[in-house]
C-alpha cells in the first residue's frame, strides 16, 4: 500500500515531499506554519491579504494608524474613492514578511505566497503589481495566484528579474479557466511551474457558482485538467485541493497522475495556524450542520464558513479608511452599499444588523469570519478530547508526517498529553 511519502513533486532537479499547505488568509497561514512546511521538505505558504495590518501587528510598523490619519475626514463620506493606498507601503510590508520569513527558512523545502487578485485595494492593477514586484523583490521561492483569472499577472513581473527562477502557478477550479489563463499569458512564453485545481469542499472563497459549486467534483476536474496537459504534451505539475483530509486521500490523487496535494483545514488547528486558541476549538467541535456556504462576501464569491462566526450579519461601520482591501477600481464594496441601505432604514439607531454582506477585511483581521473547509466536522477526530471538554491542539509537523507516512485512510492521533 502506497503512501504519499512514496512520491515526489519534481521541480527541475529539486524533490519536494508532495505535500503543500495552502495559503489563508489574513495570517491564518502564518510565517511558522509555512516554515514547518519547508522545514519539513513540503511547500508552506504564506499570504500577501492585508499585509500592512499584518505587518503592524508582527513587526510593529505604523501604516494602518498613517492611513487612517490621512484619511480620517472621509470616515462619515459614502464615497470612498478618495481612499487610496500608499504603494510604498504595500511594498515595504510585503518585503518586511517575505525577508523576514525567508531569513528564518530551513530545510529543503520551499515557502510561496498566496497572491489573491480579488483583493483589488481601489486600484487594481497597480497593486498587485507591486505586491507581486516585492514578492520577488525579497526572495520568496514562488507564488500562487490565487482569487481570479489572473489573465494580466504574469505580464506585470514578466520584466522582473526573477520571472523565470521564481516557481509561479496558478489556482484554477475549472479547465477553462486554465486554458483561459494560458492563452493570455502566452505572449510572455513562459508556462506556470504548477497548476492547483481546487474544488467545491475548500475553505475560503469557491471559484463556483453560489447555486452550482455542490454540483462539481474535485476528481473530475482534476482529471480533465491532467487529461488536457496530457493532449497538448504541457509538462505542468498538477496539485488539486479541497477536501483532501488524509494520506489515502491524498494517495488516491497521486497515483492518478497528480504532483502534489494542496491542504489547509487540517491545519487550521496547529499550534502554528494564526487562528486564536478559542476559535480553533470552534473549529474542532463544529459538526457537519454548524457549516455553510453563503454569499456574504463583498468579492461576490461563495465562501464557506462556521454559521457561529461573528461576522456573520454583523453591522460594523466600513473600516475602508483603515483597511479597503475589497475596493475595486472604482472605490466600491458592496458591503458599504448594503450597510447605507440598512442605516437608511433603521434612523437614529445605534446597532444594526447587516445580513446579505459583511465587512470582510474588518472580520478577517480580527479572526472573526471563520472560514472552513467541508471535513472541518471531521477534525475532532484527529485529536485527543481532554477532561475539560475541549480538544488537544496539534503540531504542524504531526499533521504533516500524518500526510505523509498514514495509510488506510487512517488518521494518528497526537500522543496524550
Ligand atoms: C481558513 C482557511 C482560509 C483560506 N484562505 C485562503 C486564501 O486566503 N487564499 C486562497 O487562495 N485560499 C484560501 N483557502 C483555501 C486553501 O488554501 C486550500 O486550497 C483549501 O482549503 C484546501 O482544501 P482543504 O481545506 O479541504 O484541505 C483557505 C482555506 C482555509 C481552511
Amino acid at each position: 500500500m502506497k503512501r504519499v511519502d512514496d512520491f515526489r513533486l519534481r521541480f527541475g532537479k529539486r524533490e519536494i515531499v508532495p505535500i503543500m499547505i495552502g495559503g489563508m488568509g489574513v495570517d491564518i497561514s502564518t510565517a511558522e506554519l509555512a516554515l514547518e512546511a519547508a522545514r519539513l521538505g513540503g511547500i508552506g505558504h504564506i499570504s500577501d491579504a492585508m499585509l500592512p495590518t499584518v505587518s503592524d501587528r508582527l513587526y510593529d510598523t505604523g501604516f494602518v494608524k498613517e492611513k487612517l490619519q490621512q484619511y480620517k475626514y472621509n470616515i462619515d463620506n459614502t464615497d470612498k474613492s478618495a481612499v487610496k493606498f500608499d504603494l510604498g507601503h504595500i511594498s515595504e510590508s510585503t518585503r518586511l514578511h517575505v525577508s523576514k520569513t525567508m531569513e528564518a527558512k530551513r530545510g529543503e523545502g520551499m515557502v510561496f505566497i498566496n497572491c489573491m487578485e480579488k483583493l483589488t485595494m481601489n486600484a487594481p492593477r497597480e497593486t498587485l503589481t507591486v505586491r507581486l514586484r516585492s514578492a520577488l523583490d525579497a526572495g520568496i521561492d514562488g507564488i500562487t495566484l490565487a482569487a481570479g483569472l489572473h489573465l494580466g499577472s504574469f505580464a506585470m513581473i514578466e520584466d522582473h528579474p526573477r520571472f523565470r527562477d521564481a516557481k509561479l502557478g496558478i489556482i484554477v477550479s475549472s479547465l477553462r479557466a486554465l486554458q483561459l489563463f494560458l492563452r493570455k499569458n502566452s505572449r510572455t512564453n513562459r508556462l506556470p511551474d504548477f497548476v492547483v485545481v481546487e474544488g467545491p469542499l475548500a475553505g475560503g472563497h469557491l471559484g463556483f457558482g453560489m447555486d452550482d459549486w455542490m454540483k462539481y467534483d474535485l476528481r473530475t476536474i482534476t482529471n480533465e485538467v491532467l487529461q488536457f496537459l496530457r493532449d497538448e504534451k504541457l509538462d505542468i505539475p498538477v496539485i488539486p485541493a479541497g477536501g483532501i483530509f488524509t494520506g489515502s486521500d491524498a494517495v488516491s490523487f497521486l497515483e492518478e497522475g497528480s504532483a502534489a496535494v494542496q491542504v489547509a483545514t487540517r491545519f487550521t488547528v496547529a499550534d502554528e495556524c494564526g487562528l486564536p486558541k478559542d476559535v480553533q476549538q470552534e473549529y474542532f467541535k463544529a459538526s457537519e450542520d454548524d457549516i455553510e456556504v453563503n454569499g456574504i462576501s463583498p468579492t461576490g464569491y461563495p465562501m464557506r464558513m462556521l454559521k457561529a462566526s461573528p461576522a456573520i450579519g454583523s453591522g460594523i461601520r466600513p473600516g475602508c479608511e483603515s483597511y479597503g482591501y475589497i475596493l475595486d477600481a472604482n472605490g466600491r464594496c458592496s458591503y458599504i452599499d448594503s450597510y447605507n441601505r440598512e442605516v437608511a432604514a433603521h434612523p437614529g439607531e445605534k446597532k444594526i444588523q447587516v445580513l446579505d454582506k459583511t465587512c470582510l477585511c474588518t472580520h478577517m483581521r480580527n479572526f472573526k469570519l471563520w472560514t472552513c473547509g467541508h471535513y472541518t466536522y471531521k477534525l475532532k477526530d484527529t485529536s485527543n478530547k481532554l477532561a475539560d471538554g475541549s480538544y488537544q491542539p496539534l503540531s504542524a509537523e504531526h499533521i504533516f508526517r500524518d500526510y505523509q507516512f498514514s495509510t488506510d485512510n487512517k488518521v494518528a492521533l497526537p500522543p496524550q498529553k
